[in-house]
């Protein structure tokens, strides 16, 4: 069978490395007028256009992307697919935002119709944003993991999503119990994880709403299945951080909770984190899981600012990937995600540089999720994720982009003024999925 090709020009960025830890010039390759070859949704070739071109098999169309920005994919490190009709829910925090609407939302997916056409929905939309990977959250219904992982399946797309395990402290009709989630969870494993392009997450929602013994269950599933990833939250909300104390009092922190059930490990990742102290940053970094920093959501829900800077200590960095939270998270845009992780930084006296925004969105995101050896750079040998990103889609973006000096400014205007709009073209696997 003849091989698909394809081949595009333009400014490629991507990362080989961690810039927080080895610095902009070790990890951060751009070139400035760049092409990229792939061949059947495999990156073979990119560097310079004048050195590349001779590689381009005959008869293989270039799409120039002239002024234009080609990066990985982004991968959005921490989602709930099935709250995407919820964004935007007005004034509470964390407790009672769960209680009042998500905890109602979520009930509405018990119709497996209703999964299938949020399924569609979120797929759309993550390409529309440039958005190649998720690592989401289903319901604790077995069925909207099916429905979510058969559309991505249709589209080819790279997504890890699991099952909430959740056996107590929510309503009834949103209830597992500890043996029926282990059961539900390792069949969706055996049906899912490593099928194509699908991966699959053991999903304890948060520590709150799971007993210990679902906590154990979730834990016997991981000694059996190494290879899953392991989702859940951690220390998102001071109030919630007072809950956790009052239900596990024989723990150190919250952390602990989950670091007891030996559920925090490589392949295991915690959205937020947003308060954690000292011990758990350390525990966190020898046991090489990772962190989500959701500043859309964070904002939104009043949580607090995320200690990025601290995270990433060179003496002891924890891997921190960038999720939207959809729907505590306000945009599906990672381009909007940065420009709030930006702010967030601000408020903490530390700057957050472009290029490692970038990187949080990408490599950062893949190493969290330990897929960096498939996706999240443009390296060759690497899975031909891509979005094209134009950053002079809006008339002020224009005038701001007339100002720029470096590829660093670029990226910068894109990751405080871009949104969907910035958006030109998303590749799956080689294939142009979104863009004219
Ligand atoms: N903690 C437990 N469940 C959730 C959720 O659905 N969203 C957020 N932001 N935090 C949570
Ligand atoms: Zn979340």
């Amino acid at each position: 069978e003849a091989q698909h090709f394809a081949a595009l020009r333009g400014t490629i960025v991507y990362f080989i490395d961690d810039p927080f830890l080895v610095g902009k010039e070790k990890a951060f390759v751009c070139h400035e007028d760049g092409l990229l070859i792939a061949a059947d949704g495999i990156i073979k070739a990119v560097g310079p256009y004048v050195k590349i071109k001779s590689q381009l098999p005959v008869g293989v169309e270039i799409e120039h992307y002239e002024g234009h920005i080609i990066s990985a994919g982004f991968i959005d490190s921490h989602v709930h697919y099935v709250q995407t009709g919820m964004i935007g829910s007005y004034g509470e925090q964390l407790i009672d935002w769960l209680n009042n609407y998500t905890f109602i939302e979520e009930q509405k997916l018990k119709d497996p119709a209703a999964a299938r056409e949020m399924s569609s929905v979120f797929c759309d939309e993550l390409l529309r944003n440039g958005t190649t990977t998720a690592f989401t959250f289903a319901a604790v219904y077995p069925h909207t993991v099916d429905a979510l992982l058969e559309e991505t399946e249709r589209r080819n797309m790279r997504m890890i999503a699991g099952k909430i395990m959740m056996d107590r402290n929510a309503p009834a009709a949103l209830l597992d119990d500890a043996q029926s989630s282990y059961e539900d969870s390792k069949e969706l494993i055996q049906k899912w994880n490593g099928r194509g392009r699908q991966q699959y997450a053991i999903t304890p929602r948060f520590a709150p709403t799971s007993t210990p013994a679902q906590l154990e269950a979730a834990s016997a599933l991981w000694r059996e299945y190494p290879e899953v990833h392991v989702h859940s939250h951690v220390s998102e909300n001071l109030d919630e951080l007072a809950w956790v104390k009052e239900l596990f009092p024989e723990h150190a922190s919250y952390l602990d909770v989950y670091d007891h059930y030996n559920l925090v490990g490589r392949r295991s990742l915690y959205a937020h984190g947003v308060h954690l102290n000292e011990a758990e940053m350390r525990t966190l970094h020898e046991r090489e899981a990772a962190i989500a920093h959701c500043p859309t959501s964070n904002n939104f829900l009043g949580s607090g600012h995320f200690p990025l800077r601290e995270a990433k200590r060179l003496d002891r960095p924890v891997h921190v990937g960038l999720g939207t939270d959809i729907g505590a998270g306000t945009s599906f845009s990672m381009l909007a995600t940065m420009n709030e992780a930006y702010k967030v930084a601000q408020l903490r006296s530390y700057s957050l540089q472009a290029v490692n925004s970038f990187f949080l969105a990408t490599l950062g995101g893949a190493r969290s999720l330990d897929i960096d050896d498939k996706v999240g750079t443009l390296a060759p040998g690497h899975e031909a994720d891509i979005v094209v990103l134009n950053p002079r889609a809006t008339k002020i973006m224009d005038v701001r982009m007339q100002r720029v000096s470096s590829i660093e400014d670029v990226l910068f205007v894109l990751g405080t003024m871009g949104d969907d709009r910035s958006v030109k073209a998303t590749y799956i696997a080689g294939k142009k999925t979104y863009g004219a």
